[in-house]
């Protein structure tokens, strides 16, 4: 049997049921897709049940308001997909009749659709040949074919594209729920068993319907495979966020507004430093900077270990100082309210556990 029939069996026998692979609607296609980048099927279900259920249609996406957007998107990290959601959906609803473009190439011009997520709901809801290239099909490939092309590389993603587009059944008739051999349940198929079968680490050969074809487990090179070289170095920043509590429990917050990482969610007032720093370093700052109509009553450090949150290019240190002042905070607001803005999850958690 030629890769495509033998993968394309293989998916029909051992799919998962995921709701976003029961439709051919763009809307949740999209939804879905934007949501698993970088992020797991197991993570990101419910997820896509909170918005489908908030969100309907993309209309409703369309008319949120963006920090009720962001407030259901905690927790799953990269939040300009979830800014960049919100415009493409209003693009959409209010220029587009709330119809998505139905090819490739039209659908890349929408704000967060990339070469991947167009070619996903290209080939997912209208049936075009389109290949899907995400991690999973690097691994795949690589190993079948035993390419030992660095998938780091920019060039490498038009190289697998290619091969994929080779392998894939090209019957678009009819649209994607037809046949059983085109390019939508290719590109699903090829995906699954990326995700379910042929793993990062210690895949199952011996249960393998390629055992017999793939090139890397001849070769014993499976572990090898795909090559891809170590990113940049990580960037170390030092956040001191200042948990301020009034004489009525009432503290402040305030909208990162900077380009850069979450980008219109909430923090506590912070002062970042080079490095980590102490007590007397930070007291001082609260003193010259901070609250200068208030008395400070006390500055603690709230947790004794510095938590180190890491984002895909960032390990962010993270200390939280307790300060208690006098009199009532001009903005303060209470913590039943504090729980309704949007925050970045190390800071909900904090939020949640003290
Ligand atoms: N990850 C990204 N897209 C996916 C899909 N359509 N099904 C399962 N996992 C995925």
């Amino acid at each position: 049997m030629i890769f495509s029939n033998l993968l394309i069996k293989w998916y029909l026998q051992n799919k998962r049921d995921l709701p976003w692979r029961n439709t051919t609607n763009p809307y949740p296609i999209w939804l879905s897709e934007i949501m698993l980048q970088q992020t797991r099927v197991a993570q990101g279900m419910p997820y896509f049940l909170s918005f489908t259920t908030a969100f309907p249609t993309v209309f409703d996406l369309a008319n949120a308001d963006e920090e009720k957007v962001l407030k259901l998107w905690q927790g799953l990290g990269y939040y300009s997909r979830a800014r960049n959601l919100h415009k493409t959906a209003q693009l959409v609803a209010y220029e587009m009749s709330g119809i998505f473009p139905d090819n490739y190439t039209d659908l890349l011009k929408l704000k967060g659709i990339g070469e991947y997520t167009a070619a996903a709901i290209a080939s997912f809801s209208y049936n075009e040949a389109v290949p899907v290239v995400d991690g999973n099909v690097f691994r795949v490939l690589s190993r079948y074919f035993d390419i030992e092309t660095d998938i780091a590389q920019a060039s490498a993603k038009k190289e697998f594209a290619a091969l994929a587009f080779e392998l894939m059944p090209k019957d678009t008739r009819g649209g994607a729920e037809l046949s059983e051999a085109n390019p939508a349940i290719f590109n699903q198929a090829i995906m699954e068993f990326g995700a379910l079968q042929c793993v990062p680490k210690s895949p199952n050969c011996g249960i393998c319907i390629f055992n017999e074809s793939c090139a890397a487990l001849q070769k014993k090179k499976v572990a090898e495979l795909p090559v891809k070289s170590k990113k940049l170095k990580v960037r170390n920043r030092f956040f001191n966020y200042l948990v301020i509590a009034d004489e009525i429990n009432n503290t402040l917050i305030q909208k990162r507004t900077a380009k850069g990482i979450w980008h219109n969610l909430y923090e506590f007032p912070l002062i970042e430093t080079d490095q980590t720093e102490d007590f007397n370093y930070i007291s001082e700052r609260i003193q010259k900077e901070f609250l200068q109509e208030h008395t400070i009553i006390s500055i603690q450090e709230h947790n004794e270990n510095t938590i180190i949150h890491k984002l895909s290019h960032q390990h962010l240190h993270i200390k939280f100082w307790k300060v208690t002042v006098n009199g009532i905070l001009e903005n303060g607001i209470d913590s039943a309210t504090l729980t309704t803005f949007p925050f970045p999850i190390v800071i909900h958690n904090f939020i949640e556990a003290n």
